[in-house]
């Protein structure tokens, strides 16, 4: 049975008894959805973007230019979904997008999203401003593969012990965020005086990392108060010790929360790296480095010819830069630069299975699914993200039976109208 018709049959044989999908399948529904459950301050982060959201709207829009064009009579009983990616024939296209603060939509944060993505066997980019220590969520995750997405620190020597770490729990390669070297203008974050980080929300990798302790230890203990945790902090705090003693004990036993928050805030990012820096990373590791937020070509040609070994397309979910290009239109010139020599990847703006074929048709090598799942969380934890990627996945099954696509691999451009 196919995923696809495997799904619709759950969920409408369960109709019969009079019983809906907890988590929405509509995309805009699962997002209304989600932001019933969601303190104002989860949802203006998670689904916020830059300035005046224009380049949230462009990501979705971008969409609208690709029509597929479906073709008839083929056999496709059998599909196969299954992409090989980084020495591995993962089952589907799809990865989960790293995403930090998980906390702020559902206690159990990474620990849920690692039991789904294991359920599924989806691999998972870990977060840098995961709010649990990666070695947890490995530990969750099982045999499922995993990515590190690195955001490359002030202090190398953070940057090295990260790299280490995401070595030692399995990782098949670095993806490295170049987009956000500064947070973007986001205006409704701004509008609430609200960033996590300075709550000490969505630090973990940080406050679990012996080098990064060494530095907030010896920091002076700041004069400032602690400011008041939010309820979902506290939430977030004791459901962990309950469930996962050990975990994210790190920040509660800090004993200077402030010097870990400002610590981090000093360390957080820097500006002034270039890719002749790529070699210093390359120093540091022996996996695949991947880099995100590609959207030029120009920096496609930069990317091979500094020996990097993947890229993500990216506009960070429309969070960086206001007005900016919607990432799927600048999808097709990065393809065309790299020319088959990395993979692709592609992220921001998939909302469906549909999204995700036409992210594919344009030549990537597989798609990170981004807010979605975070709904999913929101809504109903580990099933929630389950149920959310299962919708994707069957969606994108059914889509390339009905267009004649047994395999990821005859997903092609032709079969879109731009
Ligand atoms: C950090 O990655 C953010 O987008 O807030």
């Amino acid at each position: 049975m196919s995923i696809g018709r495997d799904i619709q049959g759950k969920i409408y044989r369960a109709g019969v008894f009079g019983h809906r999908p907890v988590v929405p399948v509509e995309p805009a529904a699962l997002e209304a959805a989600a932001h019933e459950v969601m303190s104002p301050q989860a949802w203006a982060y998670v689904n916020g973007g830059a300035g005046q959201q224009r380049t949230v709207a462009a990501n979705a829009e971008a969409f609208g230019r690709h029509r597929i064009v479906p073709r008839m009579f083929v056999d496709v009983q059998e599909r196969d979904l299954s992409v090989d990616l980084f020495g591995r024939t993962l089952p589907s296209p799809l990865l989960l997008a790293p995403i930090g603060v998980l906390e702020m939509a559902h206690p159990e944060a990474e620990h849920a999203v690692a039991r789904a993505a294991r359920a599924l066997g989806t691999p998972m980019v870990i977060s840098t401003q995961g709010s649990v220590p990666m070695e947890d969520t490995a530990r969750a995750l099982g045999e499922t593969p995993r990515l590190y997405q690195l955001y490359w620190s002030r202090d190398d020597e953070v940057v090295r012990s990260f790299v280490r770490r995401a070595e030692a729990i399995g990782s098949d390669a670095i993806v490295v965020t170049l987009d956000t070297h500064l947070l973007g203008w986001r205006t409704r974050d701004l509008d609430l005086g609200y960033l996590p980080f300075a709550r000490a929300e969505g630090i973990a990798q940080y406050t679990s990392d012996p080098h990064f302790r060494s530095l907030a230890q010896a920091r002076e203990p700041s004069t400032e108060p602690t400011p008041r945790p939010t309820l979902a902090a506290v939430r977030a705090l004791l459901s962990m010790a309950r469930h996962y003693p050990g975990s994210t004990w790190a920040n509660l036993r800090s004993p200077h929360p402030r010097a870990a928050v400002e610590t981090f805030l000093d360390v957080f990012s820097r500006s002034d790296l270039t890719w002749a820096d790529v070699a210093r990373l390359r120093e540091m590791t022996t996996l695949p480095i991947l880099v995100k937020g590609i959207q030029h070509p120009a920096d496609a040609r930069l990317a091979l010819e500094h020996g990097l070994d993947g890229i993500v397309v990216s506009n960070h979910g429309g969070r960086q830069v206001d007005n900016a290009i919607g990432a799927l239109d600048a999808l097709p010139a990065v393809v065309a630069e790299v020319g088959g020599r990395v993979p692709v990847l592609f992220d921001s703006g998939v909302r469906s299975g549909a999204d995700a074929f036409v992210a594919l048709a344009l030549g990537a090598s597989a798609v990170l699914l981004g807010r979605p799942w975070v709904y999913g969380l929101a809504l109903a934890g580990e099933d929630g993200v389950r149920a959310v990627v299962e919708h994707v996945l069957a969606e994108l099954d059914l889509t390339m039976g009905l267009v004649g696509a047994g395999s990821v691999g005859e997903i092609t451009r032709d079969l879109l109208q731009s």
